[in-house]
């Protein structure tokens, strides 16, 4: 089965790797083609993740770049399709919630192709999130629908998704952490940053609901500088939220507060830094799940989550923007003690189901496709 697996931003690689790993031990049966389509393309926030995650140089580069996130997904749209009528694939497989994932699965429907998601199901209900059009409309569109929760599965039989083509298989993400965790704690990243196991927290903010926000990104600057003063505080800063912070003077105020700013993070030093902290604030949708299986305290600074299990395993809360609620929920997870959650099928073998799902029915996607062509 020639499998066209797209990737094009940092969450997409740490998705794809254990799933090509899996791929790669049957050779005899999956040829996988793997599709970067240059949404991230920095060598802090593309190169390093290929490096440090062992993964096979890209097939084929789009070298699509930024844009807004039309022109972005129109742009990978039109470079996939070439491609696709190039490669023949059997199956496009997406992954995530990324502008890449919508672009790839609108291609392969045009195309006839099949589509297989991987981390199906997640809603957070709010559409202002590009993301969120990202999830609903690339379920709608796919074939095969591998959901990382049980929330995720109701999700999608709420909307009408035929039974049989919903997995519950867990989170290839997790299965990553779990591959690499040992190598990333030994880097020992806090020692860059002359701090101690347990004695420092993690900061990371990209969301365009708080970078974009003069107010919001005001709010949460307040309460960074507030929580430093009694922890060290290590961001590595995205280059939206760099931007933004300059443009509005704020990055000179978190400089002068108790926080060290560093560029963005390949993943074995990120994930040691989260690792070995005390506390992490966020408002990323993978860090709450990896924060999970490591057992750190997060606080999600968002209004809402689209990965409810995270919250319900105790590891997670949703707190907003509000400065003082940030503070208080702060004082309170760091005097919680550190505790690793098992959370149903996130043990590391997600990839193992995704790929035997896809080996069952690969007699049947192949019938599809060769109908269609
Ligand atoms: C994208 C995803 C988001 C994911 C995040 C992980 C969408 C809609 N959003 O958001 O879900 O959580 O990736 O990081 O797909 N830039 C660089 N260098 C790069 C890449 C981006 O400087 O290598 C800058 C560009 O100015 C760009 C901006 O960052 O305009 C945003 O990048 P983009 O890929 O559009 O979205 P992210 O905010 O990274």
């Amino acid at each position: 089965m020639k499998v066209l697996c797209i990737v094009g931003a940092r969450p997409n690689f740490v998705k794809i790797a254990p799933i090509l790993s899996v791929m790669q031990l049957k050779e005899h049966l999956f040829e996988p083609v793997l599709v970067h389509t240059g949404q991230h393309y920095d060598v802090s926030m593309s190169d390093v993740f290929f490096e440090d995650l062992d993964l096979p140089e890209p097939d084929v580069e789009l070298g699509v770049g930024s844009g807004t996130h039309t022109s972005q997904t129109a742009r990978i749209m039109l470079a996939l399709e070439t491609e696709c009528r190039r490669v023949e694939p059997d199956l496009v497989l997406v992954v995530g919630d990324v502008n890449s994932t919508l672009a790839a699965a609108l291609v392969a429907t045009q195309l006839g192709l099949p589509i297989a998601h991987v981390e199906a199901g997640l809603r957070s209900g709010d559409r202002s999130m590009p993301e969120e059009i990202n999830r609903l409309v690339t379920d709608a569109l796919a074939d095969l629908l591998f959901a990382t929760e049980e929330s995720a599965v109701l999700n999608l039989r709420r909307e009408g998704i035929a039974a049989e083509k919903i997995l519950l298989v867990g989170n290839v993400m997790a299965d990553t952490l779990i591959a690499y965790k040992d190598a990333a704690v030994s880097r020992r990243t806090w020692e860059k940053f002359g701090a101690a196991p347990d004695g420092y927290g993690v900061v990371t903010i990209h969301r365009p609901a708080n970078v974009d926000n003069e107010k919001r990104l005001g709010d949460i600057v307040e309460a960074l500088e507030t929580v430093s003063a009694e922890m060290l505080l290590v961001f590595p800063v995205h280059p939206r939220t760099l931007r933004a912070l300059s443009d509005c003077g704020m990055l000179s105020r978190l400089e002068s507060a108790n926080v060290s700013v560093a560029s963005p993070m390949g993943y074995l030093d990120f994930i040691g830094l989260v690792a070995g902290s005390r506390l992490v604030l966020t408002d990323s949708g993978g860090l709450q799940e990896e924060t999970s299986v490591l057992g750190v305290p997060c606080l999600t600074l968002r209004e809402n989550t689209e990965r409810p299990v995270t919250v319900e395993a105790g590891t997670n809360r949703i707190v907003g923007t509000e400065p003082s609620e940030i503070v208080r929920e702060a004082a309170r997870a760091v005097g919680e003690p550190k505790r690793p959650c098992k959370i149903p099928y996130w043990d590391g073998k997600a990839a193992e189901r995704i790929v035997g799902a896809l080996e069952s029915l690969a007699p049947k996607l192949t019938m599809r496709c060769s109908r269609s062509s």
